[in-house]
């Protein structure tokens, strides 16, 4: 998305018509409903498009307050890159789904209104670097008093500390002017790269709400919205507490599966174990399950992290320290393992980096994204730049965000698309991202190309390291042993 170039927007954004109507099976009928969603991001974009893919029979509009954003969600190049997103967009838009700048209008005409808006960990004041910062939500909450004339439910879809509906209640409601609001927690467990198909078939939808008849209707007004293509059983519902709180510990348990088995594979380095024959071991045993057990370069993304230290921030907040360290242990580990990788390219490369070539076979968080929001990728770049070492970076997607992201550091970097051409004349190959194209590449054609002897440091354990070693290639993977010609 940043940087990216904009198209030429196919729609005007002047879609807020006094004419809500549509034509369905023939005849010309009101919409059911109309949806608004605030905030046009990874979140905002996908979830209603789902939604209006989903349920013609609603009028579903995204409002942001970036302009480049939402001319981006009109024209051909949508502002983010997700399998299957086009399609979807593209079949809705213009007939039951509208990008739009246009927030107080979208306020006024919307029956629904989510909140999709970013919640970043806090970079100032009080719980600078740990507390996710409310600034955008507060806002948000306000236009929603300001703008209202009729009865709104809300929805929170940002992922919000625990209490935080009850600060909305209170902004919402600090004017008299009659308005009623209802207030939900629905958060969103979609994944980047398989949002399409976590939306389109979730394992769990969850409503949250406050257990009043007005809570109860509303939350069932929101079900309703969903059963439109969810099965009922997998639309869950709770306290608005336990929702809010569920999103957190959801996010906490994956990223504590990944610190977990990336914590094994240091020991698995040290004694020939092979992480992937443990996880997979592990991972047989039908209580644990054999998901997110894929050992790495560490956790990325944009929300792990900032939801953790979330989480650590709460406990703090409520005395309960022993728990707040537990948690913050995941974040450790994850910061451990960049670390270690680096230190383990160090070691291998007799013991400097300085003036050496490194190609980094991928920039975003994971694969089929562009998103590059606290990709490993980014604190492997800037290790290897402090060891005065070259960068050459390739991305099928993410290579304008990676631009973006180095751009105030001092090195040489260089971007180039083209697998075989960026690998040329390096000393190392380091696999940030696991996307699929690595595994089909020509490694004996790179080979001949690169500067010898001839480093892969696999941070996905992505590639055949037993073909790569044998066409000459020193080969370090994550929690297995490396196969090193010397
Ligand atoms: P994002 O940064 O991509 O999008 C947020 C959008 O909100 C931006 O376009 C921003 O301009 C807009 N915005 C901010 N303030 C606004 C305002 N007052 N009025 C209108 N628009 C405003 O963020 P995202 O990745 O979509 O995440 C949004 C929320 O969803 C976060 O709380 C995140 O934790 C959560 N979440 C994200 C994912 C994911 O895969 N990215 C998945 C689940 C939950
Ligand atoms: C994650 C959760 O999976 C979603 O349920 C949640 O909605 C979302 O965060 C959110 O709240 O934003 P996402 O970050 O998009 O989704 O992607 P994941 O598939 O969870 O991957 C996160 C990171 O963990 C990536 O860097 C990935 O490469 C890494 N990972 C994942 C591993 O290192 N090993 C694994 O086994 C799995």
């Amino acid at each position: 998305m940043r940087g990216r170039p904009l198209a030429y927007p196919h729609f005007h954004d002047s879609l807020f018509v006094r004419v809500p109507t549509c034509n369905l099976g023939g005849g010309i009928m009101a919409f059911e409903k109309n949806i608004l969603c605030i905030g046009a991001g990874y979140v905002g974009g996908p979830t209603m498009a789902m939604i209006a893919h989903k349920c013609p029979q609603y009028r579903v509009t995204v409002v942001d307050t970036n302009p480049e954003r939402i001319t981006a969600w009109n024209s051909d190049t949508l502002p983010i890159y997700e399998p299957g997103l086009d399609e979807i967009v593209k079949g809705a838009r213009g007939r039951n789904l509208f990008f739009s700048t246009r927030i107080e209008q979208g306020i006024q005409e919307a029956d629904v209104i989510f909140v999709s808006v970013n919640t970043p960990t806090k970079t100032f004041g009080a719980g600078a670097g740990m507390a996710a910062d409310l600034q955008y939500w507060e806002k948000t909450a306000r236009q929603i008093r300001e703008a209202s004339q009729s009865h709104k439910i809300i929805v929170e879809k940002s992922t919000l500390p625990v209490k935080t509906a009850l600060a909305m209640e209170r902004i919402l409601t600090a004017t008299a002017n009659g308005v009623r609001f209802d207030i939900l927690s629905n958060p969103e467990f979609m994944a980047e790269g398989t949002g399409v198909k976590d939306l389109e078939s979730p394992d769990r939808v969850l409503v949250g709400s406050r257990e009043t008849p007005e809570g109860i209707k509303a939350r069932d007004e929101l079900v309703e919205i969903y059963a439109n293509w969810v099965p009922r059983e997998r639309i869950i519902t709770s306290n608005i507490w336990s929702s809010e709180l569920s999103k957190l510990v959801s996010n906490a348990f994956l990223a504590q599966r990944i610190s977990s088995i990336n914590a094994i594979s240091s020991l698995c380095e040290k004694t020939e174990a092979d992480v992937t024959e443990v996880a997979r071991a592990v991972g047989m045993d039908s209580r644990l399950g054999d998901k997110f057990l894929n050992a790495s370069i560490g956790f990325g993304g944009s929300c792990f992290k900032k939801d953790i230290l979330n989480l650590v921030y709460l406990c703090r907040q409520y005395g309960l320290d022993d728990v707040a360290e537990y948690w913050d242990g995941v974040v450790r580990i994850n910061d451990y393992q960049k670390e270690r990788f680096i230190l383990n390219m160090l070691g291998a490369m007799f013991n400097t980096l300085a003036g050496k070539r490194i190609c980094l076979f991928g920039f975003a968080f994971k694969a089929d994204t562009g998103d590059t929001r606290e990709s490993p990728a980014i604190s492997v770049s800037r290790r290897l730049v402090e060891e005065r070492a070259e960068l050459v970076i390739t991305d099928p997607r993410a290579l304008e965000n990676a631009e973006e992201d180095l751009a105030g550091i001092k090195g040489k970097i260089a971007f180039v698309e083209d697998p075989y051409e960026a690998a040329a004349g390096c000393d190392a190959i380091a696999v940030m991202t696991e996307w699929d194209i690595y595994t089909t590449l020509d490694f004996e054609k790179i080979y001949e190309t690169m500067r010898k002897p001839t480093f892969i440091f696999d941070g996905r354990n992505l590639l055949d390291h037993q073909h790569l070693f044998e066409i000459g290639f020193n080969v370090f993977p994550v929690g297995k042993c490396s196969l090193t010609h010397f």
